[in-house]
Order: structure tokens, then C-alpha cells, then sequence
């Protein structure tokens, strides 16, 4: 695994932010950014060569990527829904829309579709609770689900026309 010469030269842009030797800083914005480069999951080949960019031990890498649920350390669909299921989002009816979902797509949680189209990922407060409940798809935050929402959003997904980035 390697970044393309844009996201190294991106990587490397983050990385002067942070004084000589402290370079470890950089960590999680690397990892976004070798997430994005292989197909929004961590694999160890991956993570072990963001080690190398840092100049710090994999073992380093590993304990931020497993601790952080924004990172995947098994392949994902190209849409992944993170649908918050924490108090707020709960009282408003989350359970019901991951049950929907799982009945849309015919998956479980944590689950990929077999088309490799869409991937449901519970997650804990994603810090919009006035807006509950709601998910996060790619850089956005869909709010206020509803099952008819969630048709839309799955809608615009399969005609490629969803906003993620
Ligand atoms: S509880 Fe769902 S965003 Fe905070």
C-alpha cells in the first residue's frame, strides 16, 4: 500500500503542522486519509505503512485505529450508513430505523450487502442529538430519519447520485 503522490504530499503537508518530533500527531488525519485510499478500510499492510510515514511503531497505529469506530479494520461498502443509536437518537426511534434498514438491505449489523453496495454500522453520538435521530453517510450527516428517508437516501445511493464527500 502507498498514497498517491497527492494524498503523500497532503500527508506531508499535516504533518509540518506539528513541531520536529512530534510528528505523531498527524496520526488520525493519516489515517483518514489511508482509509480513503483503500476502499474505506485499514488493513495491517495499511496502517503498518502509515507507521512508516510517521517514523513511530505499528503497534502505535493499531492501538488509535482499533480505539476510534470512524475507522474500519474490514472491508466496507462503497455506502456506509453509521446510524447513532445513543439516548437522544434512541428516544427518537433509531432502533426502528436499523431495523429497517436490516430488513431493506437484508443485512445485520456490521454486515456488507453482497453487492458490496452498503455496509450498516451502529455508532455511538455522532454529536447531533437535536437532529435524532440520525446517521452519517461519507462527510455528511443525514437528520431527522424516517423510513421514507431512508428510502430516499438508499435511492440516491444506487443511481450514484448521493453527496459523501
Ligand atoms: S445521540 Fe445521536 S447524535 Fe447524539
Amino acid at each position: 500500500m502507498k498514497f498517491s503522490q497527492e494524498k503523500l504530499d497532503k500527508a506531508k503537508e499535516i504533518m509540518a503542522r506539528y513541531p520536529e518530533g512530534k510528528q505523531k500527531s498527524a496520526l488520525i488525519p493519516l489515517l483518514h486519509i489511508a482509509q480513503e485510499e483503500n476502499n474505506g478500510w485499514l488493513d495491517i499492510a495499511t496502517m503498518d505503512y502509515v507507521a512508516e510515514i510517521l517514523s513511530i511503531k505499528p503497534i502505535e497505529v493499531y492501538e488509535v485505529a482499533t480505539f476510534y469506530t470512524m475507522f474500519n479494520l474490514k472491508p466496507v461498502g462503497k455506502y456506509v450508513f453509521e446510524v447513532c443509536r445513543t439516548g437522544p437518537c434512541m428516544l427518537n426511534g433509531s432502533d426502528h430505523i436499523i431495523d429497517y434498514i436490516k430488513d431493506k438491505l437484508g443485512i445485520k449489523e456490521g454486515e456488507t450487502t453482497p453487492d458490496g453496495m452498503f455496509t450498516l454500522k451502529p455508532a455511538e453520538c455522532l454529536g447531533a442529538c437535536g437532529y435524532a435521530p440520525m446517521m452519517q453517510l461519507g462527510k455528511f450527516y443525514r437528520e431527522h430519519l424516517t423510513k421514507e428517508k431512508v428510502d430516499q437516501i438508499i435511492d440516491e445511493c444506487r443511481r450514484g447520485v448521493a453527496i459523501v464527500n
